[in-house]
């Protein structure tokens, strides 16, 4: 297994690229299904998450081409051969529940796996099989496995009030809605710009929908949908990510593709620290120079509020800061095991429940440390682009699945970073 090993080596200079986001390039895939022509996405993120939605969606019998030659991936659903999304493929990526709606809208039935535990919290699905319920269609948990049919004549538009603004339920009912007969009104919707991509290219492929990116979505349904090019939106969580590395580092850095709507309430934190944010012709510039950053408190909402994606990074950066700040984590019940392994790397936190407090040391220290999940683990790498000496993470396959080529975006800006295979 490879693991990633960083030095700590002072401030860093230079461009980044921000890549396409990884959770709508998980969503606009699945949109594949709801119809038999061709559904392009350009500016796609070259990733493992990528790679395991195009085996699902492979093994249901679509056609996916094209992303190890670029950013293009090319599917058609034209002819799909079952309707059966295995155990084996869905308990690799909870995403999967995201074929669950299209199958089910264009095809009247669907058996998918329940994708099981997760490490940050128990992430049940619930909210996606009650919208797909209210839209008449018949559920039954068996073996493991959701068995889904849809009414004769195909799912019916429906008002579905969420009691939580889940952003996998929405995009699910979403989808499913396009293709159900008469309106569906998707209350208290999950408003992250994911949705809001998914919605543009669902409306580029024939869909009617309003409202996409605010609490009320409303779908007229239609008869079928067509083919559709579509770009995949930036990564915000990307781009937060890399605006920690100069924040914590020190330096300036340049994120190209970035724009501060897709974080303006984690860009908003981060100046509060004393770092500084300047819209550029071709994205952001984040600058901190000489000064120790200011402790924040930050609280995870669903958007626009403050990332949950971006909570582990942002403790990172809290690990060195002037002062204490209070973590209060909302959206997931156990996602604080980034804190222990910071702990080994010279950190204060006391993590309580949902609350961790970071109380900033002047100096970390480099140490072997162990990615826990996606997020976890590149909050080590940029705690260990501040600390003294060598920090080794081990577990990167959490990191491929959600950040493309780090080591060279960030070794560009000056970091002192390396992967070590285990053929090395
Ligand atoms: C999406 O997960 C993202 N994943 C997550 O990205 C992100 O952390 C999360 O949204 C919140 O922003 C993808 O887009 C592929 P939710 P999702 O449904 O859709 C509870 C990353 O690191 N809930 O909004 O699964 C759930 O348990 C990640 O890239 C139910 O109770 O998130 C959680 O506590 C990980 N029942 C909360 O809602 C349900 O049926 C938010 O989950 C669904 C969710």
């Amino acid at each position: 297994m490879d693991r990633i090993l960083v030095r700590g080596n002072g401030p860093l200079d230079g461009t980044i690229e921000i890549s396409g986001a990884k959770n709508a390039c998980l969503t606009l895939m699945p949109a594949t299904l709801l119809t038999e022509e061709p559904l392009t996405l350009t500016n796609a993120p070259r990733l493992s998450d990528i790679r395991t939605m195009s085996t699902l969606l492979q093994s249901l019998g679509a056609e996916v081409s094209g992303l190890a030659n670029g950013r293009v991936l090319a599917m058609s659903s034209h002819n799909i051969d079952t309707l059966t999304a295995d155990y084996d493929i869905v308990r690799k990526m909870r995403a999967s529940i995201l074929v669950l709606g299209p199958m089910l809208a264009r095809f009247g039935s669907a058996v998918v796996s329940l994708p099981g535990g997760c490490a940050i919290g128990a992430r049940p699905v619930d909210l996606h099989l009650k919208a797909l319920e209210a839209m008449g269609a018949d559920l039954e948990l068996r073996d493991g496995y959701v068995h889904a049919k849809a009414p004769t004549g195909g799912l019916r538009g429906a008002r579905i009030a969420f009691p939580f603004a889940s952003v996998g339920a929405t995009e699910n009912a979403l989808m499913a809605a396009t293709l159900a007969k008469g309106t569906t009104i998707i209350e208290n919707a999950a408003r992250e710009p994911e949705i809001a991509d998914l919605a543009d290219c669902l409306t580029k492929m024939g869909a009617h929908i309003d409202g996409a990116g605010t609490s009320t979505i409303t779908i007229e349904g239609v008869d079928r949908l067509g083919g559709a090019t579509h770009p995949v939106v930036a990564d915000r969580i990307e781009l937060g990510t890399y605006m920690l590395a100069p924040a914590i580092a020190g330096g300036s850095v340049e994120l190209l593709g970035g724009t501060r709507a897709l974080v303006a309430a984690f860009a908003d934190k981060l100046e509060a620290t004393g770092v500084e944010i300047t819209e550029t012709d071709k994205g952001l510039r984040v600058a901190r120079n000489g000064e120790r950053a200011r402790a924040v408190d930050v609280v995870t909402e669903p958007f626009p509020g403050f990332p949950t994606d971006l909570q582990a990074q942002m403790m990172a950066l809290m690990c060195t800061a002037q002062g204490t700040a209070v973590l209060e984590e909302k959206i997931f019940e156990n996602r604080f095991m980034h804190a222990p392994e910071l702990i080994r790397m010279g950190a204060s936190i006391d993590v309580h429940g949902g609350t961790a407090t970071v109380t900033g040391v002047e100096q970390l220290r480099g140490a072997p440390v162990m990615a826990t999940d996606l997020r976890a683990s590149v909050s080590l790498i940029l705690a260990g682009l501040a600390a003294e000496g060598e920090t080794v993470v081990s577990r990167v396959y959490h990191l491929d699945r959600g950040y493309e080529r780090l080591e060279q975006k960030l070794g560009a800006c000056g970091a002192n970073i390396e992967r070590i295979s285990d053929d090395d």
